[in-house]
């Protein structure tokens, strides 16, 4: 079966956490591509061409640790910028959502650009101050230091350069189902997108 599940949105808004378990609630592949972004901003980080990082680009670097701190987020957000970034990671993510057995995304181009026949789509979204709580929780959590104002302020720029950028803006697909998280926890936006996920299937 080739089902794919795209989920976009800004930074913080739920999308991994939604995407997670709806990938392990059907049994589908998920690739948090945000993950390919940061992978090349840590490389540029250390020296490297961001077009050469990106068309270099192994799997095995997803795994590597400090992917998660804002200095690689920064650096993730100005390498998604340049189009021919992007360009080297397009394939790697049509392949893996039209894998066999059904497949989650989660990022800010996957129903507009990377999988625009994807079954279902979800733009989960929230305030800038419920997503910048969430970040400052799992910053104090990973043991970086961080205050609400600076987190808000980092979130803010993000977002900018995200929906600002000419190369695949942060943006709803038309088709997409909004899933505002603002004031929902966690159980209930999967529960919502599982919902979703289950009409599209028949289920
Ligand atoms: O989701 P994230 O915070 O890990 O994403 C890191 C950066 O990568 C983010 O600033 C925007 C960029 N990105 C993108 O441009 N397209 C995607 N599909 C995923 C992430």
């Amino acid at each position: 079966m080739i089902f794919t599940v795209a989920i976009d949105g800004p930074a913080a808004a739920g999308k991994g956490t939604v995407g997670r378990a709806v990938a392990a609630h059907f049994g589908f592949a998920h690739l948090d591509t945000g993950l390919l972004y940061r992978a090349v901003g840590a490389l540029v980080l250390k020296g490297a061409d961001p077009i050469a990082a990106a068309r270099g680009l192994v799997p095995e670097a997803l795994e590597q640790p400090g992917l998660r701190s804002p200095e690689v987020a920064q650096a993730a957000s100005e390498v998604a910028a340049i189009g021919d970034v992007r360009a080297a990671l397009l394939d790697f993510q049509r392949g893996f959502a039209r894998r066999e057995g059904g497949a989650v995304l989660d990022g800010r181009d996957i129903g507009t650009v990377i999988c625009p026949e994807a079954e279902v789509k979800l733009f989960v979204t929230a305030s800038a101050e419920a997503r910048a709580g969430r970040r400052l929780a799992e910053l104090v959590e990973a043991g970086h230091a961080a205050s609400f104002d600076g987190v808000l302020a980092d979130v803010k720029a993000r977002d900018a350069r995200d929906s600002e950028r000419a190369m695949a803006p942060l943006r709803p697909a038309d088709d997409a189902h909004l899933l505002d998280t603002s004031e929902l926890d966690a159980a209930q936006a999967v529960a919502a997108a599982i919902a979703r996920v289950s009409a599209a299937l028949g289920q």
